[in-house]
């Protein structure tokens, strides 16, 4: 079983009618990928289209081209997402192939949806309604046994995020047991609050598999070397052995980081209870601890091998809390330039991050707001909450790209803080983002998110209309 498509082929099987071919190149655009259209390819080798070349050669000949053609691909090239015919998973061949070298995305489309998409095209399968509807039958199994995970037909969000691993799904908080991957030992790490209130059905639902649970300080406390060390010390894993971080970005950082560095690295699944880690902290393995000289300073990227989001987790969360979540969705929302919801806003991210996992590139538009943010963060001792910061920084990257600050406002209404100019100003400029005299900031461009170097005078005026 693959866990997701980080570096390998995005497969989309499903039946006739299921959207793979409207849905594959959507995929590959968001992840930065080529699509492959298998029956095309097929049809330029053999010069024939699908239906003659069914109608002249026969439908078993058909499957061996097929698989001879899939394993070429799979073999070959950077990781692309695959648009497959719906007959392929036929040959034992084709299925191994797959299971070897890609991640294979099922979409499920019902019979009646199926049949009005594809009656009356010259699909050669789709002559019969009786015979597609037995069909659709016969195969539904077969996708399902072959597929990783299996979204319904459409949903472009839902395949993006299961790429990345992560699953949204009502009541997985109880079903821990079976979705953390494989059937080894799980080392429970959550914060004290969050144990008092998700720790009682957490451990329930790991039942035997519960190797240990390790108890974090709440908030931004826990992410603390000497943290770190404790659970190096607590953990009793081998490798066979999993880390489930269960809690918000703090949490998810901290284990995440102690996961990558305990014997040189074991699996992590993240479980995030606030809404900062189900729409951004626990995406795209990014962990790490604070230093004495800022935030997140020290860490390690350790793709988490699963993230389960219990949307139902956040109906205790406290306002404020929320209101930090909702800086970082808007953050997204301002960067996809549409309207997000919490899982469209995760999905948008885990593009992002699959497009570049270790931040060289693309993953940079993250920061939108961030350099301000941190700044103000740090200027405040740690006081002033992220997502607060992340508002505001919002506010001075809209005014800087020459945008409007309404929606910010709006939603979030951001105040000026008080903390010291100076001590803002030297943090902003400790900032690693810096270039000959200038300073680089993700801005808004008319197409988009970019990376711009701003004069630092400029800089500093935004950065003090923070401040009060
Ligand atoms: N790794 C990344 O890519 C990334 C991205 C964004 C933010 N972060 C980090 O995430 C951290 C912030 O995360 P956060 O805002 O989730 O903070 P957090 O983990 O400290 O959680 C905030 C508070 O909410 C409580 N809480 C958690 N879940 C709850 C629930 N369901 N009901 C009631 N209370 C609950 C916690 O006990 C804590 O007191 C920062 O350190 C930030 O740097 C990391
Ligand atoms: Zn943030």
């Amino acid at each position: 079983m693959a866990l997701n498509a980080l570096d390998r082929h995005l497969a989309l099987i499903g039946f006739m009618g299921a959207g793979k071919t409207t849905i594959a190149p959507e995929v590959a655009d968001r992840l930065g990928r080529q699509t492959v259209d298998a029956d095309r390819l097929i049809e330029g080798r053999v010069q024939l289209t699908i239906g003659e070349f069914f109608a002249r050669r026969g439908e078993t000949e058909f499957r061996v081209v097929e698989a001879k053609l899939l394993r070429d691909i799979l073999d070959s090239g950077d990781p692309a997402v695959l648009d497959l015919g719906g007959g392929v998973l036929k040959t034992t061949t084709a299925r191994e192939a797959l299971a070897r070298s890609a991640f294979t995305v099922a979409l499920d489309v019902d019979p009646d949806t199926a049949w009005q998409r594809v009656a009356g095209t010259d699909r050669p399968l789709a002559g019969d309604e009786a015979e597609f509807r037995r069909l659709h039958a016969e195969r539904a199994p077969l996708y399902r046994e072959a597929a990783d995970v299996v979204v319904t037909s459409g949903d472009v969000d839902g395949v993006v995020l299961a790429a990345a691993g992560v699953h949204h799904e009502p009541g997985s908080l109880d079903r821990l047991g079976e979705l953390v991957p494989g059937d080894g030992p799980v080392a429970l790490v959550a914060d004290e609050r969050v144990l008092g209130l998700y720790g009682g059905r957490a451990r329930a639902a790991l039942g035997d598999r519960l190797a240990s649970t390790h108890t974090l300080p709440p908030g931004e406390a826990a992410k603390r070397l000497v943290e770190v060390e404790r659970l190096w010390h607590e953990l009793t894993l081998d490798r066979a052995g999993t880390v489930l971080a269960l809690g918000g970005g703090t949490t998810t950082d901290v284990a995440g980081f102690a996961a990558a560095t305990y014997l040189r690295g074991v699996p992590w699944v993240a479980a995030p209870t606030t809404l900062v880690g189900q729409v951004d902290a626990a995406i795209g393995g990014k962990t790490g601890v604070d230093t004495a000289d800022g935030k997140n300073l020290a860490g390690a990227f350790h793709w988490p091998a699963r993230v389960i989001v219990d949307a139902a987790l956040l109906a205790t969360l406290p306002e404020r809390e929320r209101r930090n979540g909702e800086a970082e969705r808007l953050k997204t929302e301002l960067l996809a330039g549409r309207p997000l919801d919490a899982r469209g806003a995760a999905a948008y991210k885990c593009a992002v991050c699959i497009r570049d996992p270790h931040d060289r590139g693309v993953r940079r538009w993250l920061n939108l707001g961030h350099t301000f943010a941190h700044a103000l963060e740090a200027a405040s001792s740690f006081e002033l909450p992220h997502g607060e910061a992340v508002a505001l920084g919002l506010l001075a990257a809209l005014r800087l790209s020459g945008r409007e600050t309404a929606p910010v406002e709006a939603a979030l209404d951001p105040q000026p803080v008080p903390v010291d100019r100076e001590r803002a100003w030297t943090a902003l400029q400790r900032d690693k983002k810096r270039a000959a005299g200038e300073i680089n900031l993700v801005l808004l461009g008319p197409d988009g998110p970019t990376v711009e170097p701003r004069p630092p005078d400029e800089v500093r005026a935004a950065l003090d209309s923070l401040i009060r």
